[in-house]
């Protein structure tokens, strides 16, 4: 299968044909069709297929002397947010078996190993945590907590792989995988405008979390209850969304409040309780920190004037990742001198770097937009990020 027959084979799976936008969201039947993809790519190569206990699919190439350890990882991952693009994880993990096909093609042999990873639940689109997967791998979320993180109809995680053949007792950090594995690069779509050559490679990742807002009050009629006796928690809610607008333009941060819960959400009805989360970013954790404390201060202060119930709950927060900077140079030099960028979205790439040297390799986006159906990356900029990922997997894993 070439990059275009790949591409093409993934494109239709779980695209709402009405909006452009993906919605392929852990363990449900989209992705559940772009795992089996996955494992019939890989059986097509002859790789060896690894499942770990978190829900992580890994595709192997072992050098003919079987060496398992020194590997080197590339990959991304196939799970979407809600309306997604169709680059934005599909583009790594397409570009790694496209890469090891231009390697053999060349009849190159690796002296070690050489893994395609698809990491579970990147974008916590199901389960609210972004990069689960890869966190449960690396230890950077306890597998108690896990467990019990619930998707929008209310079933756990360890529900939910329990019913995959998973067994949730057994998910966690995975020393034997890590310690066999000594560097992760992963290819990318850019996700913004930054990057106006085809290829480049990424320096940082900004700080950047998630959190909840709960607002209660009391549901009552919308034609009966006079404005003087309500408790309606959109309003502090309206606040808090107003606010973190304010404060990210005094912090030099972003922040989204881009999904929303109203109970029971009836057009005639004041709610009950409003649930907010907010996405904030910044240069650095004191702008982020600030900015969401300024949004709780709003949302406090609304929610009295209300007489509405807040609370605050952080949901994951990823501190700065600077990629380490020997093999971020290596692949700087190995592509004969690229751009190299920060970006603000978080990625398995920079979960992993605690642990061991990781580094990003980012395709040109012509539109700017990502998380959205414009997300785009031209074919010819697909294949230089192919040939890029190639000459720096024979670079890493030869000789
Ligand atoms: C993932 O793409 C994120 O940055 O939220
Ligand atoms: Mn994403
Ligand atoms: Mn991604």
């Amino acid at each position: 299968m070439t990059f275009a027959e790949m591409w093409a084979a993934l494109l239709p799976v779980g695209r709402d044909d009405a909006t452009g936008g993906y919605h392929r969201f852990a363990w449900t039947a989209p992705e559940l069709e772009c795992r089996a993809w996955f494992l019939d790519e890989a059986a097509g190569r002859g790789l060896e297929i690894e499942r770990d206990a978190n829900g992580n699919l890994f595709a192997w190439w072992l050098p003919a002397d079987g060496t398992r350890t020194g590997a080197v990882l590339t990959g991304s991952h196939l799970d979407s947010v809600p309306g997604g693009g169709a680059f934005d994880g599909p583009l790594g993990v397409v570009s790694a078996f496209a890469a090891l096909d231009k390697l053999r093609a060349e009849n190159f042999t690796p002296t070690k190993p050489i893994g395609v990873a698809a990491f579970a639940e990147e974008e916590g689109a199901r389960f609210g945590v972004a990069c689960l997967g890869s966190r449960l791998l690396a230890g950077a979320i306890t597998p108690e907590r896990a467990r019990t993180l619930r998707d929008g109809n209310g079933q756990t995680f360890a529900e939910v792989i329990a019913a995959h053949n998973l067994d949730p007792t057994r998910i966690g950090p995975d020393a034997d995988l890590l310690n066999r594995v000594a560097c992760y690069v992963e290819l990318h779509v850019e996700q913004g405008r930054a990057l106006q050559e085809p290829v480049g490679v990424a320096s940082a990742i900004i700080p950047h979390g998630r959190w909840r807002l709960d607002f209660t009050g009391e549901g009552n009629h919308a034609g009966t209850t006079l404005l003087t006796d309500r408790r309606d928690p959109m309003l502090p809610f309206a606040h808090a969304v107003l606010a973190a607008r304010e404060a990210a333009e005094r912090h030099d941060s972003v922040a989204t409040v881009g999904k929303v819960n109203v109970v029971p959400g009836g057009v005639n009805a004041i709610p009950s309780q409003v649930t907010a989360w907010l996405d904030s970013r910044g240069p650095d954790d004191d702008a982020v920190r600030a900015t969401v404390a300024d949004v709780h201060e709003a949302a406090r202060r609304a929610a009295a004037e209300h007489r509405v119930a807040v609370e605050l709950a952080e949901e994951s927060y990823t501190e700065v990742v600077d990629f380490n900077k020997s093999l971020r140079d290596r692949l700087v030099t190995t592509l004969g001198g690229v751009p190299v960028l920060p970006t603000g979205a978080g990625h398995d790439a920079g979960i992993l770097s605690a642990l061991l040297p990781t580094a990003m390799l980012f395709v040109r986006n012509p539109t700017g937009v990502s998380h959205a159906p414009a997300e785009y990356a031209e074919p010819a900029d697909c294949l230089a990020g192919v040939e890029a990922l190639a000459t720096v997997l024979k670079d890493l894993a030869g000789g």
